[in-house]
């Protein structure tokens, strides 16, 4: 059975609460010198993927590393899986080799990352196994968890600062604690273990090119960068509608909703982006920094507030979509969200006025990544001009990696008539995929693309009014079908 991190895929299917796996026949650890492998390898980081067997390491993590190793073939890394499956050296090593070739890694270096790897069964919530198996690693490893958040807590609960090696990384998944008050929790116990410098909070949103795309957009050009004030912005919309619906994780989906899996996390990080003053330089200090200051002044607008649906049957895609209520392992009583709407305020000079709405939801009819920026009207618009005046619109898309600018301009025929005129461009795609970045910040101790701990407690901070609402029942649950673009009545993207 796998522990396999709450934030992607199927439902986990272990918890702290799940009772073990037995033991294996040596009592679950190899011992210490197996786990050495830099006696061989001086000079390659060990990296230990906490969740093995897990859905995330097959879809995401491997396949990222792989097209990172596809980059950067002399990369050198030792790769050690852990996880309570009873799995071999040889059933670890040919999942690693298949991750690395899919993400097109050369096979030879798939080869040789996958014959150096190896597999170490262990339950991290095994107070005996788990702190030995720490202690054995070697001073430069990255521990990556892999793992629902409970789990990953219960673990690090378990270790003391004696107990892990000198320079270790911690690789953290969201969600990053269920609340303000778990993720200060969390935030406190990591601080007994490591320095902030060594925790990497993942949001693998900060790993996509097309989100920081958004700072070259902004910040390096001179038709941008002053315009992007409440003089000249109307309003923003950060919009991640999915077709996806819920894919077998109600075990993790159904406790967090759309507002805490997508909003709560990586879209109040695009905003902070879209937001933020401009750095003096880009580095992990300036730009983290410059994230918690927007972040410090942003609140729920009190007059647009907030809005919940929850999907009920319907076609996505020509696939019959069950109800959410009705999709195994789903509490209705639980009133989950797979749809949510938060319009945001941003207290400060430039922004005051602006809404923020961000919005994203599973079973929609179009899948939709967007930052909309809409400009003001011109201050003043010469009589004699005909047909409709549209509004200038800066569109990210995401998902695609695509540029959109709409602007008006005069028709053809009567040369007086306004006409919109839409120029796009790709945005530059770096074949290194999301969680390929994330690791290789994680394995040169670089925290660029992490999440700060303020950073993490500040998003729970922005949302609490929001879910404290929704909890006594303030904001109705509205529905939409699957496979529609949402509710009606809450208006158009
Ligand atoms: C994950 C969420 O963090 O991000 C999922 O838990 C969501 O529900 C996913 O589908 C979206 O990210 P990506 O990279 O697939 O666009």
């Amino acid at each position: 059975m796998s522990q396999d991190a709450a934030g992607h895929g199927p439902t986990p299917p272990t918890t702290t609460d799940a009772p073990s796996e037995p033991a294996g026949p040596n009592g679950d650890l190899a011992p210490a010198a197996d786990l050495d492998p830099t006696v061989e390898h001086p000079g390659a980081p060990t990296l230990v993927i906490l969740g093995a067997s897990g859905d995330l390491t097959s879809r995401l993590l491997l396949p990222g590393l792989g097209t990172l190793m596809a980059q950067e073939p002399d990369r050198r890394i030792i790769l050690v899986g852990a996880d309570r499956t009873e799995w071999a050296d040889t059933d670890w090593r040919d999942r690693v080799h298949e991750a690395m070739c899919r993400g097109g890694a050369r096979p030879e270096v798939a080869g040789g990352l996958a014959a150096d790897s190896r597999y170490q069964r262990l339950d991290v919530t095994d107070p005996e196994a788990w702190p030995a198996f720490v202690r054995s690693l070697p001073a430069d490893s990255v521990l990556y968890f892999a793992l629902p958040p409970a789990v990953t807590m219960t673990a690090c609960e378990l270790l003391t600062r004696d107990d892990l090696p000198q320079g270790v990384r911690l690789g953290l998944e969201k969600p990053f604690g269920s609340d303000l008050e778990s993720a200060r929790e969390f935030n406190r116990l990591l601080a007994g273990l490591v320095h902030e410098k060594q925790i990497f909070r993942v949001d693998h949103f900060l790993g996509k090119d097309t989100v920081l795309n958004i700072l070259g957009v902004r910040f390096a050009n001179r038709m941008f960068e002053p315009v992007w004030t409440t003089g000249d912005i109307e309003r923003v919309d950060i919009v991640f509608d999915e077709t996806l619906a819920l894919e077998g994780r109600a075990g993790y989906y159904d406790k967090a909703g759309a507002l805490i899996d997508m909003i709560q996390s990586h879209l109040l990080l695009v905003m902070a982006i879209l937001a933020m003053e401009e750095p003096n330089r880009i580095d992990h200090i300036e730009l983290r920094d410059l994230m918690m200051h927007v972040l410090r002044a942003t609140h729920c607008h009190p007059e647009i507030g907030s809005h919940r649906a929850r999907y009920s049957a319907g076609q996505v895609g020509g696939k019959d979509i069950p109800s959410y209520v009705d999709e195994p392992g789903v509490d209705p009583a639980r009133e989950t969200d797979t749809l949510a709407e938060v319009t945001l305020e941003i207290r400060s000079r430039r922004w005051a006025g602006v809404p923020f709405r961000l919005r994203s939801g599973k079973g929609l009819g179009d899948a939709r990544r967007l930052a909309i920026i809409y400009f003001r009207p011109v201050a003043h618009m010469p009589e004699g001009f005909t047909g409709k005046v549209h509004q200038n619109v800066l569109l990210f898309d995401l998902g695609e990696g695509r540029l959109g600018l709409r602007i008006a301009t005069n028709g053809e025929g009567d040369k007086l008539s306004l006409e919109e005129t839409v120029f796009e461009a790709e945005l530059g795609d770096s074949p290194v995929r999301p969680y390929g970045e994330i690791l290789a910040g994680i394995l040169d101790g670089n925290p660029l693309l992490s999440v700060r701990g303020d950073v993490a407690e500040e998003c729970w901070r922005i949302v609490a009014p929001v879910v404290a609402a929704w909890r006594v029942g303030e904001v109705p649950m509205d529905e939409y079908a699957a496979g529609t673009m949402g509710p009606l009545t809450w208006g158009r993207v």
